[in-house]
C-alpha cells in the first residue's frame, strides 16, 4: 500500500474493529463517505499519539464507543472543504476532545470529517507541527497551570512537582511551567534522562523510588503544587508531600487508578485536589491555547529533539511500547 497522493475517495487509515470480543486495528484504505459525519473536511497533517489512543487501538481499555472506529483523540490539518462559514479551505485547524477518536472518527487517517462545533483554528503564531506538538498533552498541562493561577498559587511559593516526567504530558508540563516562570521538580523512573529534564526546565530531578518509601501519614512538605500523571502510590505520596495550601492537579493514571490516602494532608495542611479533564469548555480552550501560543509559548527548537514522528503503519508497535512505559516525549503520526 502506498501512502502517496491521498484523495477523499481513496486514503489510508488505521481502523479499529471489534469481533468476537477481540479488538484489532488494521491499516486500511477508505473514503470520506465512510467516515463519521461532519461539516468540515480536513486533510490531516499530524495526529498526536496519546496514552488513551494506545489503550484503544490495542483494546486494553473500553474507550471506543461504537466499532469500527478510527481512533486518534486529536488532529491538526488543513481545511479542504467547509459547509459552514466559520471555516474556509486552506485554513489550519485542530480538533481534540468532544469524543474525537472515541464516538467520532479521529486523527489516525489522512482525512477527517469534523463537526464544526468540535473544530478550532490553530492559534495565530503556531504552525501545524507546533500546534500538534503541544496537542492534548500541552493543553492538559496548560489547564493545570491555568487552575493553579485561578486558585491563587504563585511561582514564589516553591517547586511544582511533575510526575511521569519523561512522558508527553510530563515533558510539556515541565517546559511550559518553566517558560511561564515556575520552578519545577521532575519525578521520573528514568534518572538517565536527568540532563534532558533539566534542559527542558526542571530545577530538581527526583527518582520516583522516593515515592515508594515506607508510608508515613505526612512526608516532608516540599512542593507548592503538583501535576500528577501517574496516580497510584505516586499520587498518595504527592498528597503527603505538599506544603500548606498546596494544590494537586490529577491528570493521569499511567501507574494505576487506586491510591493510598489519609485525611491528614487535608486537615493539617489544607491541601486541595482537582481533576483535569482535557475535554474543556470553549472559554478554557480559548484562554489556555491563547497563552500556549503567547506568554507560555514553548521553545520549539528545544522540544524538537523530544518529538518523534512516525508513520501510520508503525503506530500499533509504538502503542505497545508506550503502554510498557519504554517511550519518552511526544509522538506524532505524520499523515501528510
Ligand atoms: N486528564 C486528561 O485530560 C489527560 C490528558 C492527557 C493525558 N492524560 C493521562 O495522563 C497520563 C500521562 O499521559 P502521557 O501522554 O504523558 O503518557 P506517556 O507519554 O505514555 O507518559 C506516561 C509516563 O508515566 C510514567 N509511567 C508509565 N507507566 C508507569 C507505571 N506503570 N508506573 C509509574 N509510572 C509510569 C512514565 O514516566 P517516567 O518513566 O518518567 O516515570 C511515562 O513516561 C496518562 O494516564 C494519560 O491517559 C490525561
Amino acid at each position: 500500500m502506498s501512502p502517496a497522493a491521498p484523495t477523499p475517495g481513496d486514503f489510508l487509515c488505521l481502523r479499529t474493529h471489534l469481533s468476537d470480543k477481540t479488538v484489532e486495528s488494521r491499516l486500511e484504505r477508505t473514503r470520506v463517505d465512510d467516515l463519521t459525519a461532519g461539516e468540515v473536511l480536513v486533510r490531516t497533517h499530524f495526529a498526536g499519539v496519546n496514552y488513551k489512543d494506545c489503550l484503544s487501538i490495542l483494546g486494553r481499555a473500553r474507550i471506543i464507543e461504537g466499532f469500527p472506529r478510527i481512533a486518534g483523540i486529536e488532529l491538526v490539518g488543513e481545511v479542504v472543504h467547509s459547509a459552514v462559514t466559520e471555516f474556509v479551505a486552506g485554513q489550519i485547524v485542530m480538533a481534540h476532545g468532544f469524543r474525537t477518536g472515541i464516538a467520532f472518527d479521529g486523527g489516525f487517517a489522512q482525512f477527517a470529517r469534523v463537526p464544526a462545533a468540535h473544530l478550532m483554528a490553530v492559534p495565530s503564531g503556531l504552525d501545524a507541527w507546533q500546534a500538534a506538538t503541544l496537542g492534548v498533552p500541552g493543553f492538559t498541562a496548560g489547564i493545570a497551570l491555568d487552575r493553579f493561577i485561578e486558585l491563587g498559587l504563585t511561582p514564589e511559593r516553591g517547586l511544582v512537582a511533575v510526575s511521569g516526567a519523561s512522558g508527553a504530558v510530563g515533558m510539556l508540563a515541565i517546559h511550559i511551567l518553566a517558560r511561564a516562570g515556575w520552578r519545577v521538580a521532575a519525578l521520573t523512573r528514568k534518572m538517565a534522562l536527568e540532563p534532558v529534564l533539566r534542559a527542558l526546565g526542571a530545577e530538581e530531578v527526583i527518582d520516583t523510588q522516593a515515592a515508594t518509601a515506607p508510608l508515613r501519614p505526612l512526608e516532608k512538605a516540599r512542593f507548592s503544587a503538583a501535576i500528577d500523571n501517574v496516580g497510584g502510590d505516586m499520587l498518595g505520596w504527592l498528597l503527603r508531600s505538599l506544603q500548606d495550601g498546596g494544590q494537586i492537579a490529577v491528570v493521569g493514571n499511567a501507574g494505576g487508578n487506586d491510591f493510598p490516602g489519609n485525611v491528614l494532608p487535608f486537615v493539617m495542611r489544607s491541601i486541595g485536589m482537582f481533576g483535569v479533564v482535557g475535554n474543556a469548555s470553549w472559554p478554557v480552550r480559548q484562554r489556555v491555547w491563547g497563552r500556549l501560543a503567547g506568554d507560555w509559548r514553548p521553545d520549539f527548537l528545544a522540544l524538537a529533539a523530544h518529538v518523534q514522528t512516525i508513520g501510520l503503519s508503525a503506530l500499533p508497535d509504538h502503542a505497545s511500547a508506550q503502554l510498557a512505559g519504554t517511550t519518552c516525549g511526544r509522538t506524532l503520526v505524520d499523515l501528510r
